[in-house]
């Protein structure tokens, strides 16, 4: 009976324990003295200040089991898992550390002992590297050891010289290396074939020596010291005589339970392997605190999470799943880490939460991702489209990525890239106010702001500016800024703009354009018909319908704020309004595209709420105690020590300074217009009150029978008569298929009867006519079907762009590979192009030369062949 994971675990620590070694437990995933490291990602981390002498502990020698995550950070693996037997995001590093005591000839003496008796692995399966300069290491494997010279190989590269980052740690290295037998492809370390399976690291030994500065200059530690890391999971598949990690007992337990929980009978399935992956990682992540979120550590988990929820969908998982694993995961693993066992309901809690989140908009994304996809005519996924995916349904890229990959596709990072940019600055701009005008001026004045209640007041000139400098007078016809010492005006504040109006004199009227602060000053932009100067009594009016239709859209604003943190969660949090006359956006915290179903529930509370009438109340109080009373504040906006509490019912408590109705049923109807992404994780909604969401309603009412007069039935009867067009449009769409299908038929009968012969290669070089790009692919392969063994070359001309395609059968790819003469005809129609060696694609702009591009292709055959 082959040792179980747990077993080989316990045999590790014991056998350094007996060697006087203190057994310590794994640290955090969180590096608790480390903040620039992501994740820890070796068993030393936890004694990183031990090594450079900064800390000191009771023991000089110790051993553990680390568990470690590689990714997100320098160590990144996410994206290879599922693709190799051995890429893990998380797995356990057993090491044994010496800090002072011990050095290289014990180290490599434990390890040989541990590998050799201990586990009883054959002397003759392990060969080691050392760093090339290291004679002293060579000598301890060479005569203490007697392990033969041949299998003590020489490594000159930072492969045997270890560091834990940039700075920090490190030293020349000796890797114990396993070889898996010669049925499987690969050579030692060093030798060209090195990146094949057969000969697996299994052990590094670190001889630390040096603290690396970040000049690059080494400082000799305070005492030479030892860092080894094994690969649980590698040692166990070794010692259970399985090639792949995945086929360990932990791996095969986990397997077996997500095959059950998804419901699936295919074992080998690769998304089992990552979700078996997966759930080690997102549990332990969570057990040490990291919960899912858009930026640093938690973005990781919600990526790792993502991806290992799309993998079960791909598997067929009807409902939430991936939670349901962590009881498996508890049964194998519990033991070792009890703070696992103690979490467990977190954990399931989080991962639930999360994936119910993801679910929502996962179906959707996937549909318009595989639709993308089908219609790709590359081999490389836009990156708009991934940032789409993105923005509006929280696909990760590499969860794109994942899903292209699969399809042997790549996904345009740069361009996914400038997107992103691109919507940085569309947010950044987003969030600016006119600061550039405020900042010209400035006012030492300071108004009252009377329009709480009055609509109108007298008041004196106390300032006045033209073209950004402090004047005494504006003269008829000039543009200008007239300060108040009080005014009912509302300067634009908390998202609120600012009102219009009039200031009317005796001789003339100042027609007010907007109203802002400077300082503590009412400061009333516009343009004068009269003289105005210091010291004039004016009369201020507001425009009040104006005003009214702002009060509407503001005390909405504060209804749908309550209602959004009701229907999407507490998370949602004001990052941004604008509220006008027409309607009013308001941005805040949420991750994906609120659903329809949500955008309803929200106008349904919104309305109730409208249809309640309270009373709005409004208080002045200490900031701290309307945070106890439960008033929403901005976070991170600065507030006076007193403040304004508006309140509505028990529905809504907020700080404002803006003006709002006098009852809730005052605003009458509340519709929402759009939802958008306008950041990452900052979504926004525009809506309409009053009057104008009455506007909305009786327009898109009115589109309706429009459209119903179209279709020449009544908006009841829309719906089955669309359902019907389309289902009639699918039927037509299939006969158009059918006849397509039968015009390439025929085609490609007429297309075989064009291939020649160079040297007894059959080949097959012409430009079709009437074949959509798309359809090239399945071409190549019937061609290639029925030629067997031939070289083919297609192209398409269509309006300003050139598809191109070559197929190679395997029997002479070894004289013609499929990328390098797509290449050769891509670049005369002004392209290039790119694939497998059996097939490539390629795209061009020059439709114009297509005809002397493939014609050229007899001559480069014919030097080629
Ligand atoms: N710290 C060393 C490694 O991670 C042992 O390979």
């Amino acid at each position: 009976m082959s040792k179980t994971t747990a077993e080989i675990r316990c045999a590790f620590l014991d056998f350094f324990a007996a060697r006087g070694h203190q057994k310590v437990s794994s640290s955090s995933l969180v590096p608790a003295n480390d903040p620039t490291l992501l994740f820890t990602n070796a068993g030393m981390n936890q004694f990183k200040d031990v090594f450079l002498g900064t800390e000191s502990r009771s023991y000089d020698k110790a051993t553990s089991s680390q568990r470690c995550v590689r990714a997100g950070g320098k160590h990144n693996d996410l994206e290879n898992v599922g693709y190799t037997a051995r890429h893990h995001t998380f797995f356990e590093m057993l090491g044994n550390f010496s800090f002072g005591d011990y050095f290289k000839t014990e180290a490599i003496q434990y390890a040989w002992d541990f590998l050799t008796t201990e586990l009883g692995l054959p002397k003759d399966k392990l060969l080691v590297t050392i760093y090339h300069e290291d004679d002293e290491a060579f000598d301890i494997w060479a005569n203490k050891i007697g392990l033969p010279e041949d299998r003590i190989i020489r490594i000159s590269t930072s492969d045997n010289f270890w560091s834990m980052g940039d700075t920090g740690p490190c030293g020349p290295c000796s890797e114990i290396f396993y070889d898996h037998g010669e049925h499987i492809w690969g050579g030692p370390p060093g030798s060209p074939e090195e990146d094949g399976d057969r000969f697996i690291e299994i052990w590094n030994l670190v001889f630390m020596q040096f603290n690396r500065q970040s000049d690059g200059t080494m400082q000799p530690l305070p005492k030479p010291s030892i860092d080894t890391g094994m690969g649980l999971e590698r040692i166990s598949a070794i010692l259970q005589n399985v090639h792949s990690n995945y086929e360990i007992d932990i791996f095969q337990n986990l397997i077996e339970a997500t095959a059950t929980v998804v419901g699936t009978t295919d074992k080998q399935d690769k998304s089992l392997r990552v979700i078996a992956d997966h759930i080690r990682s997102c549990s332990f992540l969570i057990c040490d605190g990291i919960i899912p979120s858009n930026e640093g550590r938690g973005y990781v988990l919600r990526r790792i999470i993502r991806r290992a929820v799309r993998h079960g969908n791909k598997l067929g998982a009807s409902e939430v799943f991936f939670y349901r694993l962590v009881e498996a995961l508890v049964t194998q693993m519990g033991d070792a880490y009890p703070e696992l066992a103690a979490n467990r309901e977190l954990i399931e809690k989080v991962l639930r939460t999360e994936e119910e989140q993801f679910s929502r908009t996962l179906e959707r994304g996937m549909s318009i991702l595989n639709d993308a996809l089908n219609e790709l005519t590359s081999n490389v996924v836009p990156g708009e489209l991934v940032f789409k995916l993105y923005d509006t349904y929280g696909f990760p890229a590499d969860l794109t990525n994942d899903v292209a990959r699969e399809k042997e596709l790549s996904i345009d990072e740069e361009g996914f890239q400038a997107a992103m940019a691109a919507q940085r600055k569309r947010a950044q701009q987003a969030s600016q106010f006119d600061t550039d005008y405020n900042e010209q001026l400035k006012s030492n004045s300071t108004s009252e702001f009377t329009g709480y209640d009055q609509v109108t007041n007298q008041a004196e000139i106390v300032e006045l500016f033209a073209n950004g400098q402090q004047v005494e007078k504006l003269s008829a016809g000039e543009e200008g800024v007239i300060v108040l010492d009080k005014s009912p005006f509302y300067a634009e504040s908390g998202g609120q703009i600012g009102d219009t109006g009039v200031l009317k004199t005796t001789s003339g009227s100042f027609e007010v354009r907007d109203t802002v602060k400077l300082g503590n000053a009412i400061a009333h932009k516009g343009k004068a018909d009269a003289d105005f100067k210091l010291g004039d009594v004016v009369q201020a009016e507001f425009d009040v319908a104006r005003r009214e239709a702002i009060k509407l859209n503001h005390s909405a604003t504060h209804l749908m704020h309550a209602a959004l943190k009701q229907v999407l969660g507490e998370h949602v949090n004001q990052k941004g309004s604008l509220v006008s006359a027409d309607r009013f956006r308001f941005d805040f915290s949420h991750f994906e595209a609120v659903t329809n179903v949500e955008l309803q529930s929200v106008e349904t509370l919104v309305n109730q709420q409208i249809r309640a009438n309270h009373s709005l109340q409004t208080k002045l109080m200490n900031l701290d105690e309307a945070k106890d009373a439960g008033a929403m504040a901005l976070f991170g906006e600065k507030y006076a020590e007193d403040v304004r509490v508006v309140t509505m019912g028990d529905f809504s408590m907020e700080l404002c300074g803006g003006t709002h109705v006098n009852r809730t049923g005052d605003i009458g109807l509340f519709k929402i217009v759009s939802e958008s992404g306008i950041a990452a994780g900052v979504r926004r909604i525009e809506a309409v009150t009053g009057g104008k969401a009455l506007d909305v309603v009786q327009s898109q009412s009115q589109q309706l029978s429009q459209m119903a007069s179209l279709l020449k039935t009544d908006p009841q009867g829309l719906f089955i008569r669309i359902e019907h067009v389309l289902e009639q449009n699918k039927i037509v769409e299939k006969e158009l298929e059918k006849l397509k299908q039968q015009l390439a038929s025929n085609a490609t009968t007429d297309v075989l009867s064009e291939v020649y012969e160079i040297k007894g290669v059959k080949v097959l070089s012409t430009v079709l006519q009437g074949i959509e790009a798309k359809a090239l692919r399945t071409m190549v392969d019937d061609f290639k079907n029925q030629l067997a063994s031939a070289i083919i070359v297609l192209g398409i001309a269509e309006e300003n762009k050139v598809s191109l395609i070559v197929g190679v059968t395997k029997d002479l790819v070894s004289k013609v590979k499929a990328g390098e003469l797509v290449n050769f005809v891509a670049q005369q129609v002004g392209g290039k192009g790119g694939g497998r060696p059996d097939m490539a694609q390629a795209g061009g702009s020059q439709p114009q030369n297509l005809d002397s591009a493939i014609a050229s292709v007899q001559a480069w055959l014919e030097e080629k062949l």
